[in-house]
């Protein structure tokens, strides 16, 4: 099944409000209008708002990078699903390494994340990963496996078409240094195989699987070139308009 690439930028926390709104202009205005290779932006919460009236007019979609399991009520300090979709909120990026390291999420707090996203009609980008020590002590694909099972449990068959995965080896998170292209293949390959053992072959062969981590305009090709890599989920270089638009590129074949 042919799969159309997709580019996400995660800004974490970076561009205020008024910020983000002249780095989506200039990302609107280089590929704004494409429509070869879908396109996400994921601002902080609080620039949502700002980005969500500049986005309409263009083929840009917007995400979050995170959520609440809880539909409402007195939990401090959390955005729920539905304020998201008030928003036009179309992807949410759920189970970050940030998010697991720093705020302690879990694979089984982050499935319940990922069953409220989907029930209320957002694209989950589920991130997996394994640190330094996990890799060298040949942990990955155990590692993994666990992410997939418990992070992905009760995950509905009907709602895959929506789901998204990110391989993000936490060791090449904001450090320069990248997966080789076997490297990323090996675990996208790996990732699908568990994604048929779920849900089969044919509604697996449809799920997009990106690599992040350093993933820039410089590497991006080799890496989107693998037969199992079907996009990124950029950190700084997508706090660049052109360095996020030429990795778009890279994707399209331009
Ligand atoms: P960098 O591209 O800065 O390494 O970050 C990757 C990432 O964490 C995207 O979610």
């Amino acid at each position: 099944m042919s799969r159309k690439y997709l580019i996400a930028g995660n800004w974490k926390m970076n561009m205020s409000a008024s910020e983000s709104v002249d780095l989506i202009s200039e990302i609107n205005s280089l590929v704004g209008q494409q429509i070869h290779t879908q396109v996400c932006i994921c601002p902080p919460f609080t620039s949502l708002q700002k980005s969500s009236s500049l986005v309409e007019q263009s083929e840009v979609h917007l995400g979050a990078q995170n959520m609440s399991s809880e539909p409402s009520g007195a939990f401090t300090g959390e955005i729920s699903a539905g304020m998201l979709r008030d928003l036009y909120v179309t992807f949410v990026i759920l189970g970050h390494s940030e998010r697991r390291e720093y705020f302690g999420e879990s694979n089984q707090s982050i499935n319940r994340k990922v069953l409220a996203a989907v029930e209320n009609n957002l694209k989950p980008i589920y991130c997996i990963g394994e640190t330094l020590e996990e890799r060298e002590s040949d942990q990955t694909l155990a590692v993994i496996k666990t992410q997939i099972y418990e992070g992905l449990a009760n995950y509905p068959l009907s709602e895959v078409d929506n789901l998204v995965l990110a391989y993000e080896p936490v060791w090449a998170i904001g450090t320069g240094k990248t997966a080789t292209n076997e490297m990323a293949q090996e675990v996208h390959a790996y990732v699908r195989k568990l994604l048929t053992d779920i849900f089969g072959d044919t509604a697996a062969s449809g799920v997009r699987i990106l690599y992040g981590g350093s993933m820039k305009p410089e590497n991006a090709k080799g890496l989107l070139a693998q037969p199992d890599v079907d996009g990124g989920l950029i950190g700084g270089a997508s706090l660049n308009a052109r360095s996020f638009c030429s990795i778009v590129e890279a994707a399209t074949g331009d």
